[in-house]
Parts: structure tokens; sequence; C-alpha cells
């Protein structure tokens, strides 16, 4: 409690008006959106997110940003490692981008591995203060994201020839609540896409 004559710090908000602040925050399929996308390397979550980017264009109404794990790794991040720390930076430095957009009405789309539900947890948070955060977990099974190992980085993992590498010798701490999961070894990328749009209807984010 406040005594009289106290200064009032910097951070305090009276309840009347953080309780008139909620009431003018615009209704939900107005305001900002973070679609969330994490999942192993080789998952699909590029090309979900890069689908899904197209879909929301097309549907028009608010502006969509793509923020993917390898163009934030070489625009952003181009210093950073694999070292947990790294990722968390990494991870951090993304939520607040998205969330500068998600508070200005647009829609950011992320799609970086994000490993740790931690920092996943602290995402969340940052981006619930300012709209609306939707994790997706790409669901794809190990042995299918091995399978496919498009960049040749998995056999260079069980190789040794890389340390430290989500799945085999680094952990993913699969998402307990997600907004939504999806395998996209179960469906062809535009049904995934589909179905990702259909829940954001579902979630009355966009018509
Ligand atoms: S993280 O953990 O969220 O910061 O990772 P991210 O920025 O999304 O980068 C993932 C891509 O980097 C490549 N790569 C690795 N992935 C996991 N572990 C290790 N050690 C590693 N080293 C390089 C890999 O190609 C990832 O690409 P995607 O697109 O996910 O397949």
């Amino acid at each position: 409690k406040l005594c009289h004559g106290e200064d009032i710090p910097e951070w305090f908000a009276f309840p009347e008006v953080i309780e008139e602040l909620n009431r003018t925050l615009p209704p939900r399929s107005k305001q900002g959106i973070t679609l969330f996308f994490t999942g192993l390397s080789g998952s699909g979550k590029s090309t979900l997110a890069n689908g899904v980017m197209v879909k929301l264009r097309e549907l028009g109404g608010r502006h969509v940003s793509l923020l993917d794990g390898d163009v934030v790794r070489k625009n952003l991040s181009s210093e950073l490692s694999f070292s947990k720390e790294h990722r968390d930076l990494n991870i951090l430095r993304i939520g607040y981008v998205a969330s500068e957009i998600s508070k200005n009405g647009g829609i950011a789309i992320c799609a970086p591995i994000a490993p740790y539900a931690t920092t996943r947890r602290s995402v969340r948070s940052m981006i619930e203060e300012v709209g609306v955060f939707v994790e997706i977990h790409v669901a794809t099974p190990i042995e299918v994201c091995e399978g496919r190992d498009r960049k040749g980085l998995y056999a260079m993992a069980r190789a040794g020839k890389i340390k430290g590498f989500t799945g085999i010798d680094d952990p993913y701490d699969v998402p307990e609540n997600p907004e939504m999961r999806i395998d996209t070894s179960q469906y062809t990328m535009t049904d995934a896409v589909e179905q990702v749009i259909e829940r954001l209807r579902e979630m009355k984010l966009i018509a």
C-alpha cells in the first residue's frame, strides 16, 4: 500500500486505470496476433509458416510478417551459436520483434525450433500483454525429420560432427498445452495450411 507523500513508482497504475485500458482493447478479431510455430529441424515449420502467411495475406485485413528461423539467424542473430544461452537470446529477440508487430495490430508468424519450454513461456507472456499468442507445435516425429534430412545435419549430428543438435544430443521440450498440434507427415501441405487457418477461425481470430 502506498502512503501519503510517498512517490508513486513508475510501474504503478491504479486498478481503475487498468480496468479502463482492458475495456478499450480492440475486440479479439482485431487484436494483433503472434503465430508461434515450434518443432524439430526438418519438421516442416518453415513450409507450413510460409503457406499460412500466403493464405493470411490472401484473406487480407492485417499486415503479416514472417520471422523464419533461418532468416532470423542470418539477419538478427548471426553472431549466436546453438548453446542454451544463445538459443534463448535468439528466441527472446524473435519474441520482442513479434510483440512489436502484434502491438501494432499485425500478425507475426515465427518459425524457430524454440526447444525450451521456459523460453517459449516468456515469449507467450510478452505477447499476451499486447495481443494474442497462438503456439503451434509442428509435431512431426523425429524419424520422419531425420528421414528427410534435407540439410544433411542429422547425419552429421549422428556422426558426432555437430554437437548439441536438437533431438539428438540436445533436448526439445514437447509443448504441453499448445493451441494447436500438427504432424506434417499426416497431411499434404495444402491441407496442413488449411488446418491452421481453420483453427484460427475456431478461435475467432480471423473471419
Ligand atoms: S533455435 O534453437 O530456436 O535457436 O534454432 P533456430 O534459430 O530455429 O535454428 C534452427 C536451424 O539451425 C540449423 N542448426 C541447428 N538446429 C538445431 N541444433 C543445432 N545444433 C543446429 N545447428 C544448426 C538447422 O538447420 C535448423 O534449421 P530448421 O529450419 O529448423 O531445420
